[in-house]
């Protein structure tokens, strides 16, 4: 089947799969026209391929395979869930739109000689170089100048070529997407087919909990691609008629960057001047996406939290006291959920699905004497 993305501006649609934004400048959605199916599930592939049908523009002998996807839903208390998407093979949720956006575009990079360029020196770009190493493409990761730490060194070890870019993050991504001779830039906020690829959460979640919905997910929210994905897997249930109810979103941030928090609620935002939060992954203070967001999480009735440095260390501590290693980033999540319970603004009854996003190896943070 041939691929679609359409603008969610202008709506005109493009069937280049290596146009990662609309001309007009918005960011572009893939259309997704197949309707999902529970027969339609291959049911002996236990990585998120077994939602291949779903993702018709990706050609069976193109898939890029790392075995990621499928990761487990348990149980963590009455009607809690956590959702163990760190142990996806790179370490993040985020090999759900790396393995997709890889499987897409890398017989046609590589047709050209080309190599592809991503910038981010966090869990994507760490994702990204691994999928191309597997697809035997080049890969160049634009990084701020001072970047260090597990995720950097996870990028190198997977053998891409890393260019430092001195200034801020907005500068990095300019670097990356300027355009050069045999380099084509499909960064993961941008390039729609990676946030398309996160709709197999949606589809296990849905799967896992024996085709029930559940009434709250909380997702961590920087850029934004893992909310969106989210929803558009809910979109395409709802549209394939399986769904009559979304679940009620949560999307989580910490009290230093906290753009969509904001203006969901109609505020004013400034992001401080310089960000320590020991979420590091969360640093979007302008993410691209945000008009996006504030308009798909509106529709759905969903909802943002926000949280602070001590809720999220204790959270962090509580997870990992409980046995489940994930960096702060992730636990996030679980400081909003914790509030919410603390707050009433969760019923006993409700069934919650936290989605733990990246593991806790992958933190800077050192245990306290
Ligand atoms: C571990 C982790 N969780 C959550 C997020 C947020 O995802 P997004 O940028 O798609 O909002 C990120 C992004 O880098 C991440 O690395």
């Amino acid at each position: 089947m041939r691929y679609e993305a359409k603008c969610t501006r202008c709506q005109r649609s493009t069937s280049n799969l290596l146009e990662y934004r609309c001309s007009c400048g918005s960011p572009l959605k893939v259309n997704v026209e197949s309707t999902f199916s529970k027969e339609a599930i291959k049911k002996d592939e236990y990585t998120l391929w077994r939602y291949r049908k779903f993702f018709p523009y990706i050609e069976e002998n193109q898939i890029v395979s790392l075995g990621e996807g499928w990761t487990p839903l348990i149980k963590f208390a009455k009607n809690v869930y956590f959702k163990l998407d760190f142990l996806n093979p790179t370490g993040s949720f985020k090999d759900r739109g790396s393995t997709m956006l890889i499987s897409a575009v890398h017989k046609l990079i590589r047709e050209m000689g080309g190599c592809i360029a991503e910038d981010s020196s966090g869990n994507a770009g760490a994702s990204v170089a691994a999928y191309a190493a597997r697809a035997g493409l080049k890969a160049r990761i634009y990084v701020p100048a001072t970047v260090s730490g597990q995720k950097f060194n996870q990028i190198m070890f997977y053998g891409a070529q890393v260019e430092r870019v001195e200034g801020g993050r907005s500068k990095v991504a300019a670097e990356a997407q300027k355009p050069q001779q045999g380099k084509f830039y499909i960064g993961h906020i941008w390039h729609p087919i990676f946030s398309d690829g996160i709709r197999t959460l949606t589809y296990e979640i849905f799967e896992q909990l024996d085709w029930t919905v559940p009434n709250l997910i909380y997702l961590p929210v920087s850029a934004g691609t893992l909310l969106l994905g989210v929803i558009y897997g809910f979109e395409n249930l709802a549209d394939s008629g399986i769904i009559k109810e979304f679940p009620r979103i949560v999307a989580c941030q910490t009290k230093q960057v906290s753009p969509l928090y904001h203006k969901f609620k109609g505020l004013p935002y400034t992001p401080p001047e310089k960000i320590d939060s020991i979420a590091d992954a969360l640093i979007s203070t302008d993410p691209p996406l945000l008009d996006l967001m504030v308009e798909k999480l509106r529709k759905i009735n969903g909802e943002v939290e926000i949280v602070d440095e001590n809720e999220i260390y204790a959270a962090f501590i509580e997870l990992a006291r409980n046995g489940f290693f994930v960096e702060p980033s992730s636990a996030v999540v679980y400081a909003a959920y914790r509030k919410h319970v603390e707050g009433g603004k969760v019923d006993e009854d409700e069934t919650a699905v936290i989605v733990l996003t990246g593991f806790g190896l992958k933190s800077k943070l050192k245990p306290q004497d």
